[in-house]
């Protein structure tokens, strides 16, 4: 029998209970930060879907749930910073709360772009959670980040949404691939 989770490829970072301790007091803060008003959670395809549904659980108040879809220019594995939307709301956003949710800051261009475009939609105001930070790669030092699960050391990590490839997106916890080269 093959099985995934078990794969010894797999050095595991974040366990599955940690990571849905973290999502609770982030989801308990946001919370509080937000009382009084109805914040529009807007994920980033794929990577933040996982992250997205449990914070968007951990949130007691009135939420809306919206997500996006970018893609960097060309076929670079690194970030260049160019981005393009490849699903734009389906909402307008002026005036209102934004949360934009992303499974991990890298470089921060993308994330830059996103917010700048966000804001240039004339939203009230613009905050970003993640779950992951990786600071080390960081080229937009800039970039403040407002509710962030957990700072990971600077390797090539998956599961929890994010993949290698399109693989281990489901995997319920966070790992490090120990051997790349390895299918
Ligand atoms: P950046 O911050 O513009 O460099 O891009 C961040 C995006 O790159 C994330 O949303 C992920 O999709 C991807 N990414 C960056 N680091 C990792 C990683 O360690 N594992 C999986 N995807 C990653
Ligand atoms: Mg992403």
């Amino acid at each position: 029998m093959s099985t995934e989770f078990a794969n010894t490829n797999l050095e595991v970072l974040l366990s599955a209970e940690e990571i849905t301790a973290r999502i609770k007091e982030l989801g308990a803060e946001i919370s509080c930060d937000y009382v009084g008003k109805e914040p529009i959670l807007i994920g980033v395809l794929k990577g933040a879907f996982v992250f997205m549904s449990d914070l968007a659980r951990a949130i007691d108040l009135k939420v809306w749930v919206e997500f996006m879809a970018v893609s960097s220019y060309g076929k670079a594995q690194k970030s260049s910073g160019e981005v393009r939307i490849i699903k734009d709301l389906d909402v307008a956003v002026e005036g209102k709360d934004l949360i934009v949710v992303e499974d991990i800051v890298d470089t921060g261009l993308t994330l830059s772009y996103l917010l700048t475009n966000l804001q240039s939609r004339g939203a009230n105001s613009v905050k970003l959670a993640t779950l992951l930070d990786k600071p080390e790669p960081r080229i937009n030092k800039e970039l403040k980040i407002d509710y962030c699960g957990f700072q990971v050391p600077n390797k090539f990590v998956v599961g929890f949404g994010l993949d290698a490839a399109e693989r281990y997106r489901n995997l319920p916890f966070i790992a490090v691939v120990k051997n790349p080269e390895i299918a």
